[in-house]
């Protein structure tokens, strides 16, 4: 029986991740440190509080004070660091939290696992450390190799913890990896992000805001598949080393916008284009071959299926998003796109 933190449980990945480790290792103790931003909710882990082997901590992972006194207390064996600023957007406005969260926040984490000592430190890191791909270079992928070039303070701050968490491994011999996935969707998706968004704003018949020529193409991961690799890595994957995950499901927003509003009955006259994102990245897309030959990873959905099976979750769960879409949400996306 191992305890394990996982870090940002409250959010989208963190909490799928949750589920996901309670109903594959039901003997494990899993403890969830969330500062509960706008971007965490704790309804998202009302089942989860019911289980004995799970336990939720309130707390900034940049709080020194508090994280270490928590690892004195439940002497982790791993921590999974899920906790971040994650939204792209946000950072062009304000790129201060991120840097504190997303780099200060790690090397708080890290101190910790150095003090009290952990089997493995895991980085939950993203593809956009590699910056982008050109559309017309449908032949080239991110592989673990590839030099990171970030475009937005986010994915900056991203790479800076990436870079950090590699040091601490060189210079103090921590146990870490680190995972770079590609875009997820599915259930407790946040809905300032593209998928939920759209379905949240089209159930609604409101306008649906497309960034630039909606050209851009992302890689998307069914969120269940991105919880997987990273039980394997964390139980299996080499310590020191990067894993790549994504699953070859490459689609243009546009595509992605249409087959949601086929898929509602809806009119594809709610597209409406406005002003690109500043520092847009054209194209992500992975090359998994790392993480399926070293550790045997295949997704188990694709994206025709998973679009379809979050399409479902949201219309059965409409409580948990018209309750943040009803509060400060509201004002968040009447300031984001007011003059777009
Ligand atoms: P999210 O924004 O939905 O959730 C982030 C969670 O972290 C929230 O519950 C929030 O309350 C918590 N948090 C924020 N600051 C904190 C702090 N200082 N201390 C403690 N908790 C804090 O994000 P997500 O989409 O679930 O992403 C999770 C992780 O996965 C992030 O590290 C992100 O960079 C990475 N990632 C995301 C994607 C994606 O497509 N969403 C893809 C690849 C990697
Ligand atoms: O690739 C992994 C990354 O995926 C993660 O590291 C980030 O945390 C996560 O937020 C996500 O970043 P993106 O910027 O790709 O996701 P987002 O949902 O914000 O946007 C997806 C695409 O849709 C992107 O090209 C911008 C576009 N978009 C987004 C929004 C919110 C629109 O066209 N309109 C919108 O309203």
């Amino acid at each position: 029986m191992k305890t394990i933190l996982v870090t940002g449980g409250a959010g989208f990945i963190g909490s799928n991740f949750v589920y996901y480790m309670l109903k594959t290792h039901p003997d494990d103790r899993i403890v969830c440190v969330d500062a509960l931003t706008y971007a965490g909710n704790l309804s998202t882990l009302e089942q989860a509080l019911q289980n004995p082997n799970f336990r939720f901590v309130k707390a900034d992972i940049a709080d020194r004070d508090a994280i270490f006194a928590l690892f004195e207390e439940e002497k982790f064996d791993i921590v999974v660091n899920f906790a971040a600023e994650s939204h792209v957007d946000r950072s062009i406005e304000n790129p201060e939290i991120f840097l504190k969260t997303n780099i200060l926040g790690t090397q708080v984490l890290m101190d910790a696992c150095r003090k009290y000592g952990i089997e493995r430190y895991h980085q939950v890191s993203t593809d956009e450390v590699y910056g982008d791909l050109p559309l017309d270079r449908t032949d080239l992928f991110f592989t673990e190799t590839t030099p990171i070039h970030t475009s937005s303070p986010y994915s900056a701050s991203k790479a800076s913890a990436d870079l950090l968490v590699q040091a601490y491994h060189r210079t103090f011999g921590l146990p870490v990896t680190i995972s770079r996935c590609s875009n997820n969707y599915g259930p407790y998706h946040f809905p300032e992000k593209l998928i939920p968004l759209i379905i949240s704003r089209a159930l609604a018949d409101e306008s649906l805001p497309v960034y630039g020529k909606g050209e851009n193409v992302r890689d998307w991961l069914y969120v269940e598949d991105h919880c997987s690799a990273i039980d394997l890595i964390i139980h299996h994957g080499r310590v020191g080393e990067v894993y790549n995950i994504g699953g070859h499901n490459e689609r243009t927003n546009l595509q992605v916008v249409k087959t949601i509003l086929k898929a509602l009955g809806k009119p594809e006259s709610l597209i409406t284009y406005v002003t690109d994102r500043p520092g847009h990245d054209m194209r992500y897309a992975i090359d998994p071959t790392k993480i399926t030959t070293e550790l045997g990873w295949k997704p188990q959905t694709m994206f025709d299926d998973g679009i379809q099976k979050t399409i479902d979750w949201y219309l059965n769960n409409r409580a948990w998003w018209e309750n943040i879409i009803s509060g400060d949400y509201q004002h968040y996306y009447e300031k984001m796109y007011q003059n777009r």
